[in-house]
C-alpha cells in the first residue's frame, strides 16, 4: 500500500536506503564479510566470460554490473539487450555464464534468451525481485533483490538493488580468488545508504531543479563519463518514461561528434560528474555545451573536486558505488518533471509493468 504517499514511485524511491540495509543483512555473514551462495561464487569464477542479459532499466543496472565485475573481480563481462541477443547472438567464449537481470522475472525478451542458452547447455543465473517467477525458476542459479514489491511502472528501487547485488557478487568472487581489496564493501555500502538518505532529504532542491530546467522544455540531455555515462542512460529513460520529455543520455566526449547540433539556447543539459579520473574532461564537455547556449546543471560529488558552482553536490561515497547515490536525484528529478507535466506518474501511457510479449 502506498499509505500517505501520493504515488508508488515516490514511496519506492524513498525505500531505497532501507533496501540497501536489507541487502547488507542478506549478503553478509556473521563475521561481517560479504557472503553469497558459494555455488554461485564458484560458477562465476569458473566462467571465462559473463554475459549479462536484460532490458530497459535492468540493462542499465547491468552496465554498472559489468564495471563492478571487471574492476573488482577481474572477470571479462559483456552486457546485452535481450531482444538483440536473441536474434543476433555474438560469438561466445568457451566457458560463458549468463546472468539474467529482471525485476519481474517475467520479461519475455529475456525469457527467450534463457530458453536458447539452456538449449545450448550453458549455465545461467537469474537476479530478480520475484521469487518463483519464470526466470527465477528456469535458471540454474538464483539471487534475490529483496527490494519488496515494486508497483510503479518506472523501476527505481529494483535498479539500485541490482547494482548493490552486483557489488556483493564482485567482492565475493574477488575474495574467492584471493584478491586483496583496498576497501570494505559492507562499510562502503552502509555509507552509500546514508548518502542516499541525505539525497532523499533534498526533495525541495530536486523539485526546484525540475522546475528551473524542465518546466517548459520538450527535450533534455544527460552527459557523463564512465559510470556516470551509465547513470545518464538511466536518467534519460526515467525522464522520458514518466514525464514524456524527450531525453538522451550521452557519453560526454561523444556529444561533439554530432548530437551537439541539437543544443540551442536554453536546452537543458545535466552533467553527472562523480568520477575523479574524468572530472576535468566532463567539465570541459559542460563548457562546450554552455558555450552554445545550453542551460547546464552539474551534479557532482563532495570530495571529488572543487564544486563551488555545481547545482547538486552528492555526499561522497566509494567511487564504485556512485550510481547508487546518483539514482536518487535522477529519479526525483524525473518524478517532479512528471508532476509538472501532469502525467500519470505510476502508470505512464503505453507501458506495462512487466513486458510479457517479445
Ligand atoms: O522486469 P524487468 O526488470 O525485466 O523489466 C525490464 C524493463 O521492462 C524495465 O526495466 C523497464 O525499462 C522499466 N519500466 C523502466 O523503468
Amino acid at each position: 500500500e502506498k499509505g500517505a504517499y501520493p504515488h508508488y514511485m515516490l514511496k519506492e524511491i524513498d525505500e531505497q536506503p532501507a533496501v540497501m540495509r536489507r541487502l547488507l543483512q542478506e549478503y553478509s555473514g556473521k563475521d561481517g564479510a560479504v557472503t553469497i551462495d558459494p555455488s554461485i561464487a564458484d560458477a562465476i569464477s569458473e566462467a571465462d566470460r559473463i554475459y549479462i542479459i536484460a532490458c530497459g532499466t535492468s540493462y542499465h543496472a547491468g552496465l554498472v554490473g559489468k564495471h563492478l565485475l571487471e574492476t573488482i573481480a577481474g572477470i571479462p563481462t559483456e552486457v546485452h539487450i535481450s531482444s538483440e541477443f536473441s536474434y543476433n547472438m555474438p560469438l561466445l567464449s568457451k566457458k560463458p555464464l549468463f546472468v539474467f537481470i529482471s525485476q519481474s522475472g517475467e520479461t519475455a525478451d529475456s525469457r527467450a534468451v534463457l530458453v536458447k542458452v539452456k538449449k545450448l547447455g550453458y549455465p545461467s543465473l537469474t537476479m530478480t525481485n520475484v521469487e518463483g517467477s519464470t526466470l527465477y525458476r528456469e535458471a540454474d542459479y538464483k539471487m534475490l533483490l529483496f527490494a519488496g514489491p515494486e508497483i510503479a511502472v518506472a523501476s527505481t528501487k529494483a535498479y539500485t538493488a541490482m547494482i548493490a547485488v552486483f557489488a556483493f557478487i564482485a567482492v565475493a568472487v574477488a575474495q574467492k580468488k584471493g584478491t586483496t581489496l583496498d576497501f570494505d564493501l559492507i562499510h562502503e555500502m552502509s555509507i552509500a545508504a546514508q548518502a542516499m538518505e541525505q539525497m532523499i532529504d533534498e526533495k525541495a532542491l530536486l523539485k526546484e531543479v525540475a522546475r528551473d530546467y524542465l518546466s517548459i522544455t520538450r527535450n533534455a540531455f544527460y552527459i557523463g563519463r564512465g559510470l556516470d555515462y551509465y547513470v545518464c542512460m538511466e536518467a534519460s529513460l526515467k525522464l522520458k518514461e514518466v514525464s514524456y520529455i524527450q531525453a538522451e543520455g550521452f557519453a560526454g566526449g561523444e556529444l561533439k561528434h554530432g548530437t551537439i547540433a541539437l543544443i540551442e539556447n536554453g536546452t537543458p543539459v545535466f552533467a553527472f560528474a562523480t568520477q575523479e579520473n574524468v572530472n576535468n574532461n566532463i567539465r570541459s564537455n559542460v563548457q562546450e555545451v554552455a558555450a552554445r547556449g545550453a542551460h547546464t546543471c552539474i551534479i557532482s560529488m563532495d570530495g571529488v573536486t572543487n564544486h563551488a558552482d555545481d547545482r547538486i553536490v552528492l555526499p561522497k561515497v566509494h567511487h564504485a558505488l556512485t550510481p547508487l547515490v546518483c539514482a536518487i536525484p535522477l529519479q526525483l528529478i524525473a518524478y517532479y518533471a512528471a508532476l509538472q507535466n501532469e502525467c500519470d506518474v505510476d502508470k505512464p501511457r503505453n507501458l506495462a509493468k512487466s513486458v510479457t510479449v517479445e
